[in-house]
């Protein structure tokens, strides 16, 4: 049976993973920052060459989006050269190499969702590092393959829902940005792509998030609203009213065609993974 391995094995997505991996009865092992930092390339070559996995799938990621702008170096050393050395490693042994990557590669100035082929324009330190780990990845792997996603929430982990129904909920009046567009995406629906892909023959890059876009006013709202706190204070803002050390774009949406063409199952609509998302964490019944 072929083997996984999961590089940030325990954040929000490799958590995830796991979950489906296991649900799926397919061997994996789950390896978090003490097990393998992905800064050390002799970490990564020594477990992988190990473990010998059929796929590797690295979901290690620095994600302080705001943070990132004052540590460049440590946001590059994980998100680029962390992954450059997970592809190398993956080379080596003959394993094939997915990363999972960003909708922040993107300018996010074009009018309609961005294709896998669009042109790359980072505004923030964060998507630069993310776009420089795609291409170590591409290069360091011939078998590899870049997932780009958006707008990640799941059950592990700290995410834009929870926050939002706990502030809800303590009853503070939000106000939430209404001029980003993007798609929320579940980790558990990701899972399920990332697993489909891991075992595929693509390579290059696909875009995975849930279909359908919103705004992050939108994305609150419907959260809110399922949740029977409709009655809470909720107002538009604009990103320019609420400036972050981080600049983000405007349009988030990303086409998914080339794991169509692959004959990948669509993922379900945001809405619906909010939904199932509030059923299991127990927000609904
Ligand atoms: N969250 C989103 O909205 C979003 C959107 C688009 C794409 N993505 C991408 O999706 C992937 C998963 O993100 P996530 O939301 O699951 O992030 P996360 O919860 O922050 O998980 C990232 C994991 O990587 C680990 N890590 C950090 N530095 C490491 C290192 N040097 N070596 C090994 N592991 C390291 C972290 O461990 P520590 O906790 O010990 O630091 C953490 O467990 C990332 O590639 C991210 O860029 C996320």
């Amino acid at each position: 049976m072929p083997r996984f391995v999961v590089f940030g094995a325990a954040g929000m997505l490799g958590h995830a993973l796991m979950d489906e991996l296991a649900a799926r009865s397919l061997l994996a092992t789950g390896l978090d920052r003490r097990a393998c930092d992905v800064t050390d390339a002799d970490a990564c070559l020594a477990v992988l060459a190990q473990l010998r996995p059929a796929v590797a799938i690295n979901c290690a990621a620095f994600t302080d989006v705001n943070g990132a702008e004052t540590q460049r170096e440590a946001a590059m050393a994980v998100n680029g050269a962390g992954a450059g050395n997970v592809a190398r490693a993956c080379e080596k042994i003959g394993s094939r190499c997915l990363f999972v990557s960003t909708d922040y590669v993107f300018d996010g100035a074009k009018a309609e969702p961005y294709l896998e082929t669009d042109i790359v324009n980072p505004l923030n330190v964060y998507g630069g590092s993310k776009l420089e780990g795609e291409r170590q990845t591409l290069a360091g792997c011939a078998n590899s393959l870049v997932v780009r996603t958006s707008w990640l929430y799941g059950p592990y982990g700290r995410n834009f829902v929870q926050t939002i129904l706990q502030r809800a909920e303590s009853g503070q009046p939000l106000g939430i940005v209404e001029d980003q567009t993007g798609a929320p995406t579940y980790t558990r629906d990701l899972a399920r792509v990332l697993c489909d892909v891991a075992v595929s023959k693509l390579t290059g890059v696909v875009h995975a998030t849930n279909r359908g876009a919103c705004s992050w006013y939108q994305f609150a709202k419907s959260a809110l609203d399922l949740a029977g706190l409709s009655s809470v204070q909720l107002s538009p803002v604009k990103t320019s009213d609420y400036p972050t050390p981080a600049l983000r774009p405007a349009n988030s949406r990303l086409t998914d065609t080339r794991l169509g063409t692959a004959g990948i199952p669509a993922m379900p609509t945001w809405e619906d993974g909010l939904r199932r998302y509030l059923l299991e964490t127990g927000r609904i019944s």
